[in-house]
């Protein structure tokens, strides 16, 4: 049995007392919660201050950050890499976020490298996929979902499920206070493993964590979590709020 596992996405949110304040909370709201996995992922500047934070409070919330680059370093102005990350505290790292893909213009070839270095720097990616509004009313869900994971990890190889998370996002579900229906999450999801036993084999598939995200709200997140292929939540406005983060996590027991 997978455990589940449930994230708080901080976008570009909370400067550094902030998010110390937040964390603080966090830790002691969630301190007694054994039967989910929990990370955040504040802004690049918050990591270490947090990281500091979560072990003061022998915390078990793992520290994630929401981007990278792939090259281990040099003369990238405004990047971070993957050991940056992990010297920070980090141990997941959001790739190929909906933001990142239509604001920054990412696209699965970028991403894939992006992969390769987390998965060779010992960091967990947590690799974001998910169609847009005209391509789901267009019938092409599922192409797109399949055409974002076999690029995004082309080549990649994966001999333990548990060094990589997934998120399925639809962008239109994103911020926008539309959630997907549990039966679309589930439809989504299934169609996601199905691809992931194609490139790495069943047992493999089977055992990676598949999250989703796009207005997972307190409300709404018991019955999203109660479809059988939705092995997490991943949360963005809602973790901003450390009672309507507990409230989710809670929500998933
Ligand atoms: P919202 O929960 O604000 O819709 O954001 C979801 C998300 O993008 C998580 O990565």
């Amino acid at each position: 049995m997978k455990k589940v596992i449930v994230g708080g996405n901080w976008k570009m949110n909370k400067n550094v007392q902030e998010a110390q304040t937040l964390a603080r909370q966090l830790c002691d709201r969630l301190s007694d919660v054994n039967f989910a996995d929990i990370f955040i992922c504040p802004p690049f500047v918050d990591l270490y201050p947090i990281n500091i934070i979560l072990r003061e409070k022998e915390s078990k919330i793992m520290l994630g950050a929401q981007n990278m680059h792939y090259e281990p370093k040099g003369a990238f102005t405004g990047e971070i890499s993957a050991d940056m990350i992990k010297s920070a505290g980090g141990k997941i790292v959001v790739l190929g976020h909906s933001e990142r893909r239509h604001i920054f213009g990412e696209d699965d070839e970028y991403i894939n490298k992006k992969v390769a270095s987390a998965l060779k720097n010992e960091l967990i990616p947590l690799l974001c996929i998910g169609e847009l509004l005209e391509e789901r009313k267009a019938g092409k869900t599922e192409e797109v979902i399949e055409s974002q994971l076999r690029g995004s990890l082309n080549g990649i190889e994966i001999d333990d499920p548990e060094k990589i998370l997934i998120a399925y996002e639809p962008v239109w579900a994103i911020g926008t206070g539309i959630t997907a229906t549990p039966e679309q999450a589930q439809e989504a999801q299934k169609f996601v493993r199905k691809v992931l036993a194609d490139m790495f084999g069943q047992s493999i598939a089977d055992g990676i964590r598949i999250l989703y995200g796009g207005s997972v709200k307190p409300d709404n997140a018991e019955a999203l979590i109660s479809q059988p292929e939705v092995d997490g939540l991943f949360v963005g406005g809602a973790s901003l709020d450390a009672e309507s983060f507990e409230k989710i996590v809670r929500a998933t027991k």
